[in-house]
């Protein structure tokens, strides 16, 4: 019998999806079947232009060719290697291309399967590091209000959503959470990094000052928050962020799950802005998405003070059976090469100020309260409908489906996070489909 190349399943109860209105969802179900550079093609044929990049992973579009046969002939050669006290070739290789594209400080890389084990594994680093060096009180973690830091415990006890907190109980101990650096009032609808807020970072000061500096590990922060609708750091705010943390021994964490890998125009946001964390978690687009695979870069020092017993100890008690797969290694070369080959990273650069003057057209349009905008990144902000909020947004989510276009939205935030190979002509089409479907909302 030949294969049915799209199935279209008649059953969709098994799946309990995530992150989504599942009722709601099979009562109309919105599928895609495949994808290519810049579009992905839904179950009933038609083509949707990709403005996310999948969930801001695919950063070099769809069905990249050397991805495709990378893992192709990885799976048909070795498909699995264990993890622990055993190794293969292309983990290392891939741990020295991420060590070489990365800022000069992270020499190290620790392999995990996804930005929420990324995060775990920096804050049990972070905790065990300062045990290493003699500070074993400094067990406190601090994240800040709107962090998205993924769905494990650590991550949503740092993390700053109150939806992703409260139903789960009482979470880790000792978590401070700096304030949101989002100031509508004094920043909307500006372009770029915002003026306004580098004192939020003063707010960590009370913190330490609250506790005792000898009880906090380590800060995590999005260098800039994408999950929660795309809040940049004020000018000047990551440095005194880093300022006060070295001024304290406090180890500073760069969730940058979002911010790797070129979507701020550069390797990781800590190279845009110049300013250099202790550690850096990575996933989604290290691997364009198409295996699971997320990283944590340490630098040196952070590295050596484990490397100090006995030769045969273990080291750090900690890893993940896929840590490193072999397929999702390969996949990670063929990604790295496909960016730099095609020089995703200056293209993003260049194409931003195209990017952010297209996002910004659509300040006057109906419902539009703030945009937000830097590297291939953007939020259009939209005034909630009374009493029924983040109604309005998905509404226009659902409406720019329909037209062939993929947003997404988080509250009444629409943001957008488009592939890096995206052309002019396509950022007019996704930003002229939002126009219209704006224009027409209620
Ligand atoms: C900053 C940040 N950290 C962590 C995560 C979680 O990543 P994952 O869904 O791969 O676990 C995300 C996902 O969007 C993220 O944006």
């Amino acid at each position: 019998m030949a294969l049915d190349r799209n199935p279209v399943p008649n059953d969709l109860s098994a799946f309990w999806m995530p992150f989504t209105a599942n009722r709601q969802f099979k009562q109309a179900p919105r599928m895609f079947v495949s994808a290519e550079g810049m579009h992905y093609t839904t179950a009933d044929g038609r083509q949707v232009l990709d403005g996310t990049a999948g969930l801001w992973c695919c950063n070099a579009g769809h069905k990249r060719p050397k991805i495709v046969e990378a893992i192709q002939a990885q799976a048909a050669e070795l498909d699995y290697a264990p993890a622990f006290q055993m190794g293969h070739p292309k983990a290392f290789e891939l741990a020295n291309r991420l060590r070489d594209m990365a800022p000069d400080p992270f020499q190290h890389v620790f392999y995990t399967n996804s930005g929420s084990e990324s995060v775990e594994t920096a804050l049990k680093i972070a905790i065990a590091y300062q045990r290493a060096i003699g500070q074993g009180t400094r067990t406190r973690l601090i994240g800040r209000e709107r962090g998205y830091h993924g769905v494990n415990f650590g991550g949503i006890s740092v993390g700053g959503i109150v939806n992703n907190r409260k139903f789960f109980g009482s979470l880790l101990t000792g978590v401070d959470h700096l304030p949101a650096t989002h100031l509508p009032k004094e920043n909307a609808f500006t372009k770029g990094q915002p003026q306004h807020g580098a004192h939020l970072a003063d707010e960590l000061e009370k913190i330490v000052a609250l506790h005792g500096p000898e009880t906090i590990a380590a800060v995590i922060v999005e260098p800039m928050a994408g999950s929660t609708g795309v809040l940049l750091p004020p000018k000047g705010y990551l440095e005194r962020l880093r300022e006060i943390t070295r001024k304290h021994g406090i180890l500073l964490i760069f969730d940058e799950v979002i911010t790797g890998f070129g979507r701020l125009g550069s390797s990781f946001a800590a190279e845009h802005f110049g300013v250099m964390p202790d550690m850096i978690t990575c996933a989604k687009g290290l691997t364009n998405g198409v295996i699971p695979m997320g990283a944590v870069l340490a630098t040196s020092e952070i590295h050596d003070a484990f490397m100090q017993g006995p030769p045969e100890a273990i080291e750090l008690f900690h890893g993940y059976t896929y840590s490193g797969n072999p397929i999702a290694a390969a996949a990670g070369l063929a990604t790295l090469e496909t960016y730099r080959e095609e020089g995703l990273f200056q293209r993003a650069a260049e194409l931003a100020p195209y990017w952010q003057e297209a996002l910004h057209s659509l300040k006057d349009h109906p419902h539009v309260i703030d945009i937000r905008n830097m590297g291939l990144i953007g939020a259009v902000e939209l005034e909630p409908i009374p009493g029924q909020p983040t109604k309005r947004a998905f509404q226009a989510f659902l409406d720019c489906y329909e037209k062939g276009v993929l947003i997404r939205t988080t509250g009444d935030i629409i943001a957008m996070s488009p592939p890096l190979i995206i052309e002019k002509s396509h950022i007019d089409e996704l930003i002229g489909t939002l126009g219209d479907v704006l224009k027409a909302l209620h």
